[in-house]
């Protein structure tokens, strides 16, 4: 079959007595030749149209407490390689492997149609198209897109540069843990990776003060830009690695009743998990020792790698080495708009665990 594929093509797959199997996505180039779409039409227009709709529809029924959110979640949503994500009156799409990008003006029209968006950026940047032989590319591919964009997260306004943002401009998979941590947020709080202060800014409203520390100068900024244009006074942004920063404010035996810590995947790969699971350790560790009894920690791994249960013994190893006991209040996920695929356990890599120190 691959002698006959095209870069891209939408082929049907059969098993070697010729029992078809569904269709799938061909890539030349990937370790993944083949991204399953299972059974549907051969028409594409009517494929992607039916599939889109079905991903919109579930997006409508959440309701999300807000108006930035994840409106096509690739293999989540029977559609692979291929991210949306909703900014206000904007989209911003990832045609992430040669079949989804090939489709991009059929997916563009198919999403002005559903949604009439003001415009659509094309974030097409990410190092993972290198694997499919694609360029690196920013493209407005319909209407108009501003550099900054303001979108509300619950009561939070966030201005996002959709352009240059990490992500396609915010951590959406986070959207509904930054709405939980302010449920349970108090005292005075610290914000560990804030990125543009998702947490942070939620915390504020409840705490009497917030800390958010990150190692990028525009996160920083942003979350100072942030606070001021929410009417935050209470939340000091600072520009400091989280590593020594924790070992510093546990010298200068500051304490917290509430800490989110929400590193980026330190396992990228097999590899690299010994060495992740070293990292993941020595911040919960710290963070626990920096909490005061009764505080709150909430604690991230977005690494797929780091499964729950790796996570959690983490967390246990943590807690026996910083002589805390620790209870378990919550287990929580990536957003609903990001599902998880029952069978495709790459759809599930985002853990959030909510724990109280006795
Ligand atoms: C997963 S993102 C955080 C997302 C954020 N909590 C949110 O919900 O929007 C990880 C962040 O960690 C920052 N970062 C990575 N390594 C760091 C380090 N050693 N010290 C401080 N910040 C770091 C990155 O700049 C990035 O903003």
């Amino acid at each position: 079959m691959t002698a006959e594929a095209e870069p891209g093509d939408l082929v049907e797959v059969r098993t070697e007595r010729g029992r078809p199997l569904g269709l799938a996505f061909f890539s030349s180039t990937s370790q993944i030749t083949l991204r399953m779409l299972g059974e549907g039409p051969r028409d594409e227009r009517v494929l992607f149209g039916d599939r889109l709709r079905a991903a919109l529809a579930y997006r409508d029924a959440l309701s999300p407490d807000g108006n930035a959110y994840r409106l096509v979640s690739a293999e989540a949503d029977g559609l692979p390689a291929l991210i949306v994500d909703r900014y206000g009156d904007y989209l911003v799409v990832q045609t992430l492997c040669q079949a989804s990008d090939r489709r991009l003006d059929l997916i563009v029209e198919l999403l002005g149609e559903a949604l009439k968006p003001k415009g659509i950026l094309a974030r097409n940047d990410a190092k993972i198209r290198r694997l499919e032989d694609l360029p690196e590319v920013v493209d407005v591919v319909a209407g108009e897109v501003p550099d900054l964009i303001d979108v509300r997260e619950g009561d939070i306004t966030h201005r996002v540069d959709v352009r240059h943002g990490q992500k396609t401009g915010l951590f959406l998979d986070q959207r509904e843990n930054h709405l939980a941590a302010g449920q349970y947020a108090r005292g005075r709080a610290l914000d560990a990776f804030s990125y543009n202060g998702g947490f942070a800014l939620q915390m504020a409203r409840r705490c009497e003060s917030v800390l958010s520390i990150d190692g990028s100068e525009l996160a920083v900024a942003a979350v100072a830009d942030n606070a001021r244009r929410n009417g935050l006074t209470n939340i000091e942004a600072r520009l400091a690695n989280v590593f020594d920063e924790l070992r510093e404010l546990e010298i200068a035996k500051e304490r917290f009743d509430t800490i989110v810590l929400d590193p980026p995947a330190f396992a990228k790969n097999k590899a690299t998990l010994a060495k992740a699971l070293g990292g993941y350790k020595e911040i919960n560790l710290r963070a626990l020792k920096l909490l005061k009894p009764g505080g709150i920690l909430i604690t991230c791994s977005c690494s797929y790698h780091v499964d729950e249960a790796l996570f959690q013994d983490m967390l246990l190893h943590a807690a026996i080495d910083a002589h805390a006991s620790v209870a378990l209040v919550e287990k929580r996920l990536q957003a609903r708009d990001h599902p998880v695929l029952l069978g495709v356990p790459e759809t599930a890599y985002l853990k959030c665990f909510v724990v109280r120190k006795l």
